[in-house]
């Protein structure tokens, strides 16, 4: 069984849609989701998990702050212990996105492995957007089971 963290944040709901379609897409290819807030999560979370999916709003052309909690917290403690966990990132935003630079500098310094290209969605997540999010659902997992 693989096992996934969906680990994100969002004030408005427009990135907790885009969460939620992101594990439905694992759970169709028959992972076990584990979906969190950054707030919630924690480094056991982060240290069980076989990969990880990783959604922010774009806040101030950075990451939430709820999010980046998340982070701040795991990084000592999971240090060398991840290296190389795969990872995929949406995010969403009102028009800009930058946000997602500062999640894939993050990602860098954990040492996750990216899997597939992020996914950045404007506002409310469209359906077009949602398929699309179920499909990195998928190349998550597969990167997984191969
Ligand atoms: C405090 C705040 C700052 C924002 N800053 C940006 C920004 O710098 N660039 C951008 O494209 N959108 C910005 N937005 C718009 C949000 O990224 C966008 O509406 C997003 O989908 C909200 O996600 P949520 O509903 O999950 O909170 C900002 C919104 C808020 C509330």
């Amino acid at each position: 069984m693989v096992n996934i963290l969906v680990v994100y944040y969002s004030l408005g709901g427009n990135t907790k849609t885009a969460a939620e379609a992101i594990a439905e897409g694992c759970r169709e290819k028959g992972a076990e989701v584990v979906m969190k807030t950054g707030i919630e999560a924690n480094q056991d979370d982060l240290l069980k998990c076989d990969g990880i999916a990783i959604g922010t709003p774009d806040y101030f052309s950075y990451m939430a702050g709820g999010l980046k909690d998340f982070f701040d917290r795991t990084f000592y403690p999971t240090q060398g212990s991840v290296t190389g966990k795969p990872y995929v990132a949406f995010v969403t935003h009102g028009g800009g996105g930058k946000a997602i630079a500062s999640v894939e500098s993050i990602c860098s310094s954990f040492k996750f492995k990216k899997v597939a290209d992020p996914l950045l969605i404007k506002n409310r997540p469209s359906k077009n957007d949602i398929i699309k999010l179920k499909e990195l659902g998928h190349a998550l997992v597969v990167s997984i089971k191969k």
